[in-house]
Parts: C-alpha cells; structure tokens; sequence
C-alpha cells in the first residue's frame, strides 16, 4: 500500500511551485508528500512555506527542512495536499482517522487548491461504505448532549480513546473525539450541515464538495499507476456561510 500511497503523493508535489504556501495533511499517505516537499526543498529545486495540521505534521515537516507558518500568519493557501479515509464517486470525503480533522478543514478552507492523495483502498461507492466512523470533535461539557443529538441522526456515538493513555484521545486543539458510525451515509452534504449546527460540536470528518481534484494510487505496487480525477469544487466558505 505504501507504493500506491507515494506515487499519488508524488503525483500532488509535482504541482507544486517555488514560492507557493503549501498546506500540509496528516498521516501516513500526507507524509510521503511531506518528504517529497522536504527533498526538493533541501536541494534547492523548491521554495515554499508550509501550513502544518498537527503537531505530527509539524514535527515531520521541521525535520524535512520545510519552513513553516501558521493559519493565524497567512490569508490564504496555494495548494493544500491531504490525505483521506474514504472518498465517494463525488469527491467526498471522511478524514479525521488520526484526530486532525478540524485543522484539515481550515486548511484545505484556506487553500486555493485542495488536492486529497490516497491509494485505492479509500474509494468507496458511498460514505460510510467500509462503516468507517465520522469523527466528531467536541467541547468536553457538550460531549452527553452532542452524543444524544448524533443518536437522534441516527448515529451510534464512541468516545475514541487512546492508546499509551487511559481514556479519551484529546486533540491537538484540546477536545475529546466521539466517533459515530452511522452507517452508510445516503445523504453526506446534509448530515455535515446537521453535524456543523449541534451546539458543541468544534467540527467533524465529513468533507464534502471541498476538493478540487482526487490523485488516486492504483495496483500493481511494484509500478503503481496514478489516475487524477478532478472535481469543481462546490462548495466554498465564503461571506460568513458555506456556499
Ligand atoms: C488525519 O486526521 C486524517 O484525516 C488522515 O488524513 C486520514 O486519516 C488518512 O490517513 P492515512 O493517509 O494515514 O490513511
């Protein structure tokens, strides 16, 4: 799965150019574009700045030689490149697999750009499909309320925890996490809008019409092939409200 996972990350920095602001995804598949970046920086065929998601991404992105800022530093991004967990035939998506979802979704607001990188495992017909959970990030006092309002969405709610700690996982922002499986998903834009309109809940997994194209690692591993899917971004944040 790593072969498949380089090559569409690969194929995601070749895009970008000296003097972009690049945002930076988490996890294993964002990672293989981290270090791309960070080669090609380090030998002086690329100059950019890159916006971190999490403290992972920070930490690898240093070590790759990446000078970094922060959301708070910048009015906007070039090109974001970020993994996923599930992509739909419409370019949805669930993130937040490792608890970075809500900087994900900054970022990727940010960025002219939003490109997702994953191997073909990911797609999936519907959201939902392989019973991934959407992760849901929530304020600690709202968590039995918020848990109640999923339920009501037809959701079953688990509070993530850790491992190397007992009880929950907090985020790098400083919640806790449920996860809600809620099977899979017939209508994702207006479960995200329901989800984005419980009092308590930070931000959730479900990222839908955000990007703007889906580079996706196929078989065989040995020379995998890349296929570039592009999608017209339909939704954008804009004015104070999601349009
Ligand atoms: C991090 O919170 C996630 O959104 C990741 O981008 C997602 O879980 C994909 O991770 P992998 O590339 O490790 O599968």
């Amino acid at each position: 799965m790593d072969a498949l996972k380089r090559a569409a990350a690969l194929a995601a920095v070749d895009q970008v150019e000296s003097g972009m602001v690049v945002g930076l995804g988490s996890g294993t598949t964002a990672a293989f574009a981290i270090q791309a970046l960070g080669e090609r920086v380090r030998q002086g065929r690329l100059r950019i700045v890159g916006v971190p998601t999490s403290y992972d991404t920070r930490t690898l992105a240093k070590a790759c030689g990446i000078p970094l800022c922060d959301t708070i530093d910048i009015d906007r991004i070039d090109i974001t490149i970020d993994g996923a967990d599930e992509v739909d035939p419409a370019g949805n998506l669930i993130k937040g697999g490792g608890g970075a979802h809500v900087m994900e979704k900054l970022v990727a607001a940010l960025a002219r750009r939003f490109i997702v990188i994953v191997d073909e495992s990911k797609l999936v017909p519907i959201l939902g499909g392989r019973n991934y959970p959407v992760p849901v990030e929530v304020i600690a006092p709202a968590l039995p309320f918020v848990t109640r309002c999923v339920q009501e969405l037809g959701g079953k709610a688990t509070i993530r925890n850790g491992s190397g700690k007992l009880g929950p996982v907090i985020s790098d922002l400083g919640h806790p996490i449920v996860n809600v499986d809620f099977g899979p998903i017939a209508d994702p834009l207006r479960l995200s809008r329901q989800l984005d309109s419980i009092p308590g809940v930070v931000g959730h997994g479900l990222f839908i019409g955000m990007c703007d194209q889906v580079i996706v690692g196929r078989s065989p591993a040995e020379s995998p092939k890349v296929e570039v899917r592009p999608f017209p971004r339909t939704v954008r944040y804009s004015g104070g409200e999601w349009l």
